[in-house]
């Protein structure tokens, strides 16, 4: 174990001694777990990106240079297009058939919003079953396994603070049908919280107040955790990637994918047409030819109200975190040092402070950094961007009530399979409504095979009905 002396060498040039401030209170078990804290973090690095961003220093975005990005309409606009989305829809379908494509879904984020004890993929979200949200995925994924002929592996990014659990809620429900060897799981790294005079913080004396890197964590962690590795000796040229919280997410989607590889691009993005200017959502935008996403509370009010024509806004494409990326591009960004740099949130994060005691603020104490996944987009060659339907694929669960709650998204859930069962011609009368289960539906088609092949059950009325 590192003695006291050494991790001082390691953090007193970057004047972070008080991590030590209590090392000489503390057992052999705490020490060693704080040594192994400090000696996982690259302290030069990380406290530069904590003293740029209490600067605010972040380069500027030029915005008069910002033009909206271009994006394939969900619905194509011309018979060219559309002859082009026919063919790519049937490419996807080849890709999938042959093994090339797998899941990746990042599930290492603190939920804090929504204010869960647990892993949030285990929150039970299903309006009638009370499904959790891996299962409504693993079920997704079995029913896309049928459709295509093919078995997936499935990349799971954790975190330290749900890695177990998330481990064991899989083993619990035996992978929910899928076998344990294709589900794949890895931790993010963690960075350290910085109070606003750039110290990090001590969330106990044996401990810093540690936090996961964020969704854009997950290149590297891809990368050290083998993943990457895995999916070139599998063969898999395609990931399919989604963030935890949204069960409306269409696992594989052949389109999608085939339009991602037909036009050569590296990072793919679907987007949702904007419903109004202040909807909190990324803008996709070009800047010196290169895609990037500009977030809401950056975005000027005046360029996020412009518009193209009267009554629609030029930004309109926004980002609801839904993307296809290549596994060579992934391995190209990584193969040396990725420079992403932090952003910074700033958070309430109890602390220990110079008593000793235990602090638990009431107002931002601190700032937290995180990567962003979308921060690989300008390094992404022809990034595509895809018009996404939203009613179908994004009903997120973030906070406890309000938008995008659990209420919205059983309320999206139901309307889906409503919408659904109209389009196969089942008309459901107020008060009834359907839990249609992904283990059998993952779009419209497969509905309407249903119902064709007289396979729907009676349905009872003033209820939610659960319909496989
Ligand atoms: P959010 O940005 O919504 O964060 O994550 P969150 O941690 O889930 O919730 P809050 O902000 O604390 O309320 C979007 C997606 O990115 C993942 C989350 O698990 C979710 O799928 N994520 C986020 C990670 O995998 N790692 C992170 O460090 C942060």
């Amino acid at each position: 174990m590192a003695t006291k002396e050494e991790l001082l060498k390691v953090l007193e040039p970057n004047g972070q001694e008080q991590i030590l401030t209590y090392w000489d209170e503390l057992d052999e078990n705490q020490r060693e777990q704080l040594a192994q804290q400090i000696l996982e973090i690259d302290w030069p690095t990380v406290t530069k990106w904590a003293a740029n961003a209490l600067k605010g220093e972040s380069a500027p975005i030029p915005f008069d240079k910002l033009t909206p990005a271009p994006y394939h309409a969900l619905v194509p606009e011309t018979e060219e297009e559309k002859a082009f989305q026919a063919k790519a829809y049937q490419h996807g379908v080849e890709l999938l058939k042959n093994g090339k494509v797998a899941a990746f879904t990042v599930a290492g984020g603190q939920g804090t919003r929504l204010g869960y004890d647990g892993p949030k993929g285990t929150y039970e979200v299903s309006p009638a079953m009370h499904k959790s949200l891996f299962q409504i995925f693993a079920e997704a994924l079995l029913r896309n396994q049928a459709k295509y002929g093919c078995k997936f592996t499935w990349y799971i990014m954790t975190s330290k603070i749900n890695d177990a659990a998330t481990r064991a809620f899989f083993e619990k429900n035996h992978y929910f049908g899928l076998e344990k060897e294709q589900v794949k799981m890895f931790k993010q790294a963690m960075l350290p919280a910085f109070g606003l005079d750039g110290k990090a913080l001590l969330a106990a004396k044996d401990s810093l107040a540690l936090s996961p890197n964020g969704h854009g964590g997950s290149f590297v962690a891809l990368r050290d955790s083998g993943a990457l590795e895995d999916m070139k000796k599998k063969g898999v040229t395609i990931l399919s990637y989604w963030q935890v919280d949204n069960p409306l997410i269409k696992v594989m989607d052949p389109l999608f994918i085939g339009l991602h590889d037909m036009t050569k691009s590296d990072m793919s993005s679907r987007a949702l047409i904007k419903r109004d200017y202040a909807e909190k959502l990324g803008h996709f935008c070009i800047l010196d030819g290169k895609m990037i996403i500009v977030e809401y509370s950056d975005m000027p009010v005046e360029l996020a109200k412009q518009e193209d024509k009267p009554g629609r806004l030029a930004y309109r494409a926004g980002s609801p975190a839904m993307h296809v990326m290549s596994v060579d591009f992934i391995d190209r960004i990584t193969s040396g040092t990725l420079e992403f740099n932090p952003h910074r949130a700033n958070k309430k994060v109890p602390y220990i402070n110079d008593n000793g005691e235990l602090v638990v603020p009431e107002s931002p104490n601190a700032i937290k950094l995180e990567f962003f996944l979308f921060d690989a987009l300008p390094l992404a060659k022809n990034p595509l961007v895809l018009e996404a339907c939203r009613d179908e694929q994004f009903a997120p669960v973030k906070n406890k009530e309000g938008e995008d709650s659990p209420a919205t998204c059983r309320a999206a859930y139901l309307a889906r399979g409503r919408k659904w069962l109209r389009a196969a011609g089942v008309v459901l009368p107020e008060g009834m409504e359907v839990e249609l289960s992904t283990k059998s539906f993952v779009d419209e088609d497969d509905v309407k095979e249903f119902v064709k092949g007289g396979h729907l059950p009676p349905l009872k009325p003033n209820c939610i009905n659960y319909v496989e």
